[in-house]
């Protein structure tokens, strides 16, 4: 590593948990800014002030109330922080009366505007703030283009020399925006409109590639991947390649632990998996009506193609006529309304062998991890997964299609020292023939317990990540 001085590093993100969370990107700078402050680091966070649980049940001061414009539009906005300090970070959340009051998160009309609200206050709220970051890190393309904001609106010139880095957690997701909105940005450089724009339109994320001093993907083969697979990117991304790096993910080992899990009734460590897991599997089966002697096999996730969720009832109806009725299935997610539709169908003819629960529930993920004998993950695009990771920590063997950070993380138990199952397609009979692999291992107990001490001792902390980042803001700082 570099020299060992402290780095002061603002992110930037959409979400976190456990403030505000829809997938993976939540875990990720919810654990990153914790992690990078036990190495004697200084890292803040900034949110938008969803209205979650979370801000209701927690105390806050306000620290800034700002007034700053999209073209003509004027608008007033507060910052408040945290005051408990107990996520290790210090957390801020910004308001927008109007535009980031809401319970959810995404997936409203004015989504587009909504973030580059918060993207304007957050950086007009950093030009009147005594504290300067080393770095600013931004995350995914709701954050993107705060690189283009410090670096080229004349109002912000003080903050012109911050580096920037940005993560590309999924490149699928680019925050497109039509032209008729470059005018809600405060002047800045024509020169640079060319930066904005991509494809005809303003694309954030590009424009974040383009502009932010480094980009890192969430696993290397992700970065390989994009350079022929990025919905659209894929010149840019070989043009940056020299600016692009992948840094895998961590988990937060504090809140993934089976030892010290608050959402389960009974601990186990590496030592007691059997029981442990067998304890947990007979509660959830209890709930959910299903045979605790067979082998279980679930899927937590957001209902999307690129989860490959739409193959899920076919994974389920084809594995019960192909292998017989030898296996249980439990499903955890919520996403597009028609394989939630099927999914829920299906609860009518699987009986004891099928089940789901169609919504988000943070507890009763930590429960299946726990549960289950084994996870299944078809994705058509992963860009890192953490799912995997919490299985294995969890004793529970994946299946996973290789492709992006599964591929990165799970080696197949036919090599040597492999651990979970990988297969080549997101396609029914692929995943098909891992399940009965799987169901192979089951009958080996020996071999299983085995596997699930093995995978519970690996370590997927995020100890080795944050050296790897730490690495990226010392090079940005002296570049
Ligand atoms: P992505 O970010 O693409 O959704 P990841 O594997 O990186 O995928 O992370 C998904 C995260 O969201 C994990 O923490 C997973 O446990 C959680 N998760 C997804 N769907 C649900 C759900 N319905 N209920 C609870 N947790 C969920
Ligand atoms: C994204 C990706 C997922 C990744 C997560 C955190 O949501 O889809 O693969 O694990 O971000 O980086």
């Amino acid at each position: 590593m570099e020299k060992n001085y402290s780095v002061h590093i603002l992110h930037i993100s959409a979400e976190a948990y456990p403030v505000a969370k829809v997938g993976g990107l939540a875990d990720v700078a919810g654990a990153l800014p914790k992690y990078l402050n036990i190495e004697g680091h200084d890292a803040k966070l900034v949110l938008p002030m969803h209205r979650t649980r979370y801000l209701n049940t927690h105390e806050w001061e306000v620290v800034h109330k700002g007034v700053t414009n999209m073209g003509d539009h004027y608008f007033e906005y507060t910052v408040i922080r945290e005051s408990s300090g107990t996520l290790g970070y210090e957390l801020y959340l910004v308001d927008i009366f109007g535009l980031l009051d809401r319970e959810g998160i995404y997936g409203y009309e004015d989504d587009a505007y909504r973030f580059l609200a918060f993207q304007l206050s957050v950086v007009d709220w950093m030009s009147n703030w005594s504290y300067r970051p080393d770095v600013v890190h931004v995350h995914d393309h709701h954050t993107a283009l705060i690189p283009f904001i410090l670096q080229y609106c004349y109002r912000y010139g003080h903050l012109q020399k911050i580096p920037t880095i940005l993560t590309i957690h999924n490149a699928q997701y680019q925050g497109w925006m039509n032209w008729n909105m470059a005018t809600l940005l405060p002047p800045y450089d024509l020169w640079k409109r060319g930066m904005l724009e991509w494809e005809g339109q303003i694309n954030p994320l590009a424009c974040g590639i383009k502009c932010a001093s480094r980009v890192t993907t969430v696993s290397w083969s992700y970065l390989e991947e994009l350079k022929y697979n990025s919905n659209g990117l894929e010149s840019l991304i070989q043009q940056e390649i020299a600016k692009c790096s992948g840094v895998l993910n961590g988990i937060d080992a504090m809140v993934w632990n089976p030892a010290s899990d608050q959402y389960l009734k009974q601990s186990y460590n590496a030592d007691k998996v059997t029981e442990g897991k067998a304890a947990a599997k007979r509660e959830l089966c209890d709930v959910f009506g299903l045979d605790s002697n067979k082998p279980l096999f679930i899927f937590i996730g957001r209902l999307v193609a690129d989860k490959a969720a739409d193959l899920l009832p076919s994974i389920v109806g084809e594995s019960f006529y192909h292998l017989g009725r030898k296996m249980s299935f439990l499903f955890l997610g919520s996403g597009d309304p028609q394989i939630e539709a099927q999914l829920n169908a299906m609860n009518v003819y699987a009986e004891q062998d099928y089940s789901c629960y169609i919504g988000y529930n943070e507890g009763l993920s930590h429960q299946l991890y726990a549960g289950a004998d084994f996870l299944l993950m078809p994705s058509r695009v992963e860009p890192c997964g953490l799912n995997q990771m919490y299985a294995l920590r969890y004793g529970t063997v994946p299946l996973v299609r290789k492709t992006g950070g599964l591929k990165d993380t799970i080696k197949d138990q036919g090599e040597e020292g492999g651990y979970g199952f990988l297969f080549e397609h997101a396609s029914v009979p692929d995943v098909i023939h891992a399940i009965s692999r799987a169901l192979e291992l089951y009958e080996d107990k020996d071999a299983l317990h085995r596997c699930r001490k093995q995978m519970m001792n690996l370590d997927f902390s995020w100890q080795h990540s944050v050296r790897n980042y730490l690495y990226l803001y010392h090079s940005v700082q002296k570049s």
